[in-house]
């Protein structure tokens, strides 16, 4: 417990240099951030965009998962109204495409095609085809001139994506490798909008919202934490893997239901952030030791679920870099409704198994926080989300403000520690369900130590560092 000084200070430290901020901020006639309202469309968050010299509203779903600004365009195949019916696309595979989610280059005066290809791909398998180019945008009253984007004419998504993740994941790089552009996220940076590469995420249902560059302090709840990035590959078990995905480290993993807690594992997992997704993305052996934990059921068509009720008050307590963090387990379900989209208080799973060897979570996880993201300093700031609608902000200048700092240093990359997960027949961490990584190192020998004393209801830090302190 040798840091809870060390938070206290900091935070006195970061107080003081907030206020100064906020002084010097009064002189500026430049804000340095822009403040979006989002739209929630069945846990899609849709940002709007003015397009082009007639500008052409454009709604298009907030992504921390890809890099690249794309729209669908007008004559994609795949709208049910296309003018250019050229290729044979079923009925059943057709999309309704609103004038609000496409973009008509040809309307636009200052529209420049770039003759650079598009190729990209989403979750749930969708495809987007097309073409580079710029053209101005103008984003809740903030006016950029020039703005690298797509525009896909083959696409089987009714809506485009504004990415947010590093330039490393434009999809322009699987085509043409040494293309690339400037994102969105830095043009608004070079356009002097705002002072770093970063944004804060507030994915509450009823007043979603995404500030660029700046920090609203009324939207945080308690302690905002201040994570580092993690590759998604670890290179010979060091922390040498190129930074892709906004993705922060896990190093525990629980689910509690009244009295009872059930450790799943801990050691060292890369978690993907990826507001994009209306579903998770777990490898097998998450999915696993969750489903024995929680004693899901598996359903002939391919899915686990388990009455809702059961889950109603059951939390997941994870660990990101020892910053711990409730999680409902509602986040990880939805109902199944009848065909008169009624409740039938049945809940399935709402995870994906991949073979990936990162965990990702979607929007229906970050909507328990206020998420920060400044790809200047490969940080990511977690908080819990305040029901508010007030604001006080907070320009991010450097640091993600006034933030408190959890334990890395034994407990984030050292090592990088395998993550094992929790036997509950002989109360061991178990190294044969143990997920291995790329490459192991020497410090990951977790196995067989007896934890039963601490598998029990949680006091916060003192659990997590018990837990520590027999994983390193
Ligand atoms: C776009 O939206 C703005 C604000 O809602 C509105 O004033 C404008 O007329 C719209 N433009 C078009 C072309 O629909
Ligand atoms: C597009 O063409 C296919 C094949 O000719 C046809 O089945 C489909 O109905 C057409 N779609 C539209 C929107 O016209
Ligand atoms: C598409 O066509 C159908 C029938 O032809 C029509 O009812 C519908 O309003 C059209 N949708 C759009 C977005 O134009
Ligand atoms: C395409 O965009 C890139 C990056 O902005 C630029 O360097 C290049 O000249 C453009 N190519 C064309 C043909 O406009
Ligand atoms: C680039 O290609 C890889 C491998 O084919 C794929 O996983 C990734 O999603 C692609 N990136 C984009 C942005 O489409
Ligand atoms: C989109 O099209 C691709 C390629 O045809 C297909 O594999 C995928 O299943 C489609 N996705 C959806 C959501 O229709
Ligand atoms: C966002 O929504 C709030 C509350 O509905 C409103 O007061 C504010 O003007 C909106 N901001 C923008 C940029 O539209
Ligand atoms: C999309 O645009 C590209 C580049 O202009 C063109 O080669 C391709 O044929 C177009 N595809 C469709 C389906 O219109």
């Amino acid at each position: 417990m040798l840091s809870l000084n060390i938070l206290l200070n900091c935070f006195l430290a970061l107080s003081l240099n907030v206020n100064a901020a906020a002084i010097l901020k009064r002189d500026d006639d430049q804000n340095n951030y822009i403040y979006a309202n989002l739209t929630d469309s069945d846990n899609s968050f849709l940002i709007d965009l003015s397009v082009g010299s007639d500008s052409q509203n454009v709604s298009v779903i907030v992504d921390t998962g890809s890099s690249d600004l794309w729209f669908p365009s007008n004559d994609n195949p795949y709208c049910q109204n296309s003018s250019s019916n050229t290729t044979e696309i079923s009925s059943d595979d057709q999309i309704d495409c609103s004038e609000y989610y496409s973009f008509n280059p040809s309307n636009s005066d200052t529209f420049h095609k770039n003759g650079t290809e598009f190729k990209g791909e989403y979750g749930d398998d969708v495809i987007a085809d097309g073409y580079y180019g710029q053209d101005s945008i103008s984003i809740a009253g903030s006016d950029l001139p020039t703005v690298n984007f797509a525009v896909s004419n083959l696409t089987n998504s009714t809506y485009g994506h504004l990415g947010l993740g590093y330039p490393i994941m434009e999809a322009a790089e699987n085509v043409t490798s040494d293309y690339e552009y400037t994102t969105f996220l830095q043009q608004l940076v070079d356009d002097g909008k705002i002072l770093q590469p970063a944004y804060s995420l507030y994915l509450n249902p009823d007043a979603p919202k995404i500030l660029f560059g700046a920090i609203d302090k009324k939207k945080i709840n308690g302690p905002l934490y201040e994570l580092y990035i993690v590759p998604t590959q670890l290179i010979n078990g060091d922390d040498v893997g190129t930074l892709t995905n906004i993705a922060i480290s896990m190093n525990h993993l629980s689910y509690m239901n009244g009295d009872n807690t059930n450790v799943i594992g801990g050691g060292y997992y890369p978690v993907v952030l990826n507001s994009a997704l209306d579903y998770h993305v777990f490898p097998k052996d998450f999915v696993d030791a969750i489903s024995q934990s929680l004693n899901l059921e598996y359903s002939e068509e391919d899915y686990y679920y388990i009455d809702c009720s059961e889950i109603q008050e059951g939390n997941f307590l994870i660990a990101f870099q020892g910053a711990e963090f409730d999680v409902p387990a509602t986040s990880f379900f939805q109902e199944i409704v009848n065909e008169d989209n009624r409740g039938t208080g049945v809940c399935y799973f709402n995870v994906e198994q991949t073979d990936n060897e990162f965990i990702t979570m979607g929007s229906q996880f970050l909507q328990n926080f206020y998420t920060v993201v400044n790809l200047h300093q490969n940080k990511i700031g977690l908080a819990y989300a305040a029901e508010a609608n007030d604001e006080d902000i907070e320009v991010i200048e450097n640091d993600i403000g006034d933030t408190v700092y959890p334990e890395y240093d034994d407990h984030y990359g050292k090592g990088h520690s395998t993550f094992s997960f929790f036997d509950h027949e002989t109360l061991s961490f178990s190294e044969t369900a143990s997920y291995s990584a790329p490459a192991q190192t020497a410090s990951s020998t977790t196995s067989t130590r007896n934890v039963g004393a601490v598998a029990q209801k949680s006091t916060s830090l003192s659990f997590i560092a018990i837990l520590f302190s027999l994983l390193v």
